[in-house]
């Protein structure tokens, strides 16, 4: 195990990543909004295993929270989640509060990503990914040169964090990793503590709409508003889920293609209980 250190203002963290590249020694980091879970875990350990040193932040981040979202709830467990850090080999935690990321409010200043930042999750959440980038950007800007580990779970964030690491030439390379799941396939995220009793089971059925559409497109189905139907049929079959959408896009582009053709991801989220879920899976044709 790791020892960890706790880190909650930019010069410090800077100092301390200094000596490390002064040492010549390469940088991971994991961004999370903390209440850490396995998921997280996974970023955690693959930075490790590809990097000397560790960073990984916890910063519930306001600006990519809409008014009626669930900012002031949002689940926090520093205890817990240093300990689950400091297990998956991370050094350093940076844990900023609102004032040192926002010193003067509001933000004059954000970044917006466009094309990749429209549709799918911005339909229902239009300012989300501005915040995301705009946080993102700060936080690699006091980070610095290093390899970034972003979940496949947020797709679209993915996507989005890559182009603009590419358009603002930002000195980061973009790791995505793979989707850490519950045992009945319901992909891990901070937010599944809001799913209660009869909730939780009906909430794998967002893997079987995946499935649904994977078989599809594995049975010769070419056609995406095919595909889509079929997955969105399996979420309409449980009565406590609300179908926000579903999707066949280019993996790449994220648009929907005419046909199914090489990378294809499929996409979907829908409302089960209290919490709005999303989950994801690639297929190649
Ligand atoms: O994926 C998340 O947890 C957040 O969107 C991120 C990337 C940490 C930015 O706040």
């Amino acid at each position: 195990m790791t020892n960890i250190v706790t880190i909650d203002n930019v010069e410090d963290l800077r100092a301390a990543l200094f000596e490390h590249r002064c040492a010549r020694e390469s940088i991971g980091f994991v961004p999370t909004m903390g209440f850490l879970h396995d998921g997280h875990a996974s970023l955690m350990r693959a930075a490790a295993a590809e990097n000397d040193v560790v960073v990984a932040s916890i910063f519930v981040n306001p600006l990519q929270f809409a008014p009626d979202e669930d900012l002031d709830d949002y689940p926090r467990d520093l205890v817990g989640d240093t300990a689950l850090a400091r297990e998956a080999g991370v050094h350093y935690l940076f844990t900023p509060v609102r004032d040192l990321m926002y010193p003067i409010q509001p933000v004059a200043t954000t970044i917006s990503v466009g094309g990749l930042s429209e549709g799918l999750e911005a339909t229902t959440r239009p300012t989300h990914f501005a915040g995301v980038a705009t946080v993102v950007t700060k936080l690699f800007s006091i980070v610095g040169q290093c390899k970034a580990y972003f979940g496949e779970k947020d797709f679209q964030q993915l996507a989005i964090i890559k182009r603009m690491v590419i358009d603002l030439s930002l000195p980061v390379d973009v790791v995505g990793c793979p989707i850490i799941r519950e045992p009945d396939g319901l992909a891990m995220s901070s937010r599944n503590t809001y799913l209660e009793g009869a909730d939780r089971t009906a909430a794998a059925v967002l893997r079987r709409a995946l499935d649904a559409g994977v078989a599809a497109v594995d049975a010769g189905e070419r056609d995406p508003q095919v595909v889509m139907s079929d997955m969105a049929a399996v979420i309409e079959s449980e009565p406590l889920a609300s179908l926000d959408y579903v999707a066949a896009v280019d993996a790449a582009s994220l648009e929907i293609p005419s046909t199914l053709a090489g990378e294809i991801r499929l996409l979907v989220a829908a409302q089960v209980g209290r919490p709005r879920l999303i989950d994801n899976c690639g297929v190649r044709i």
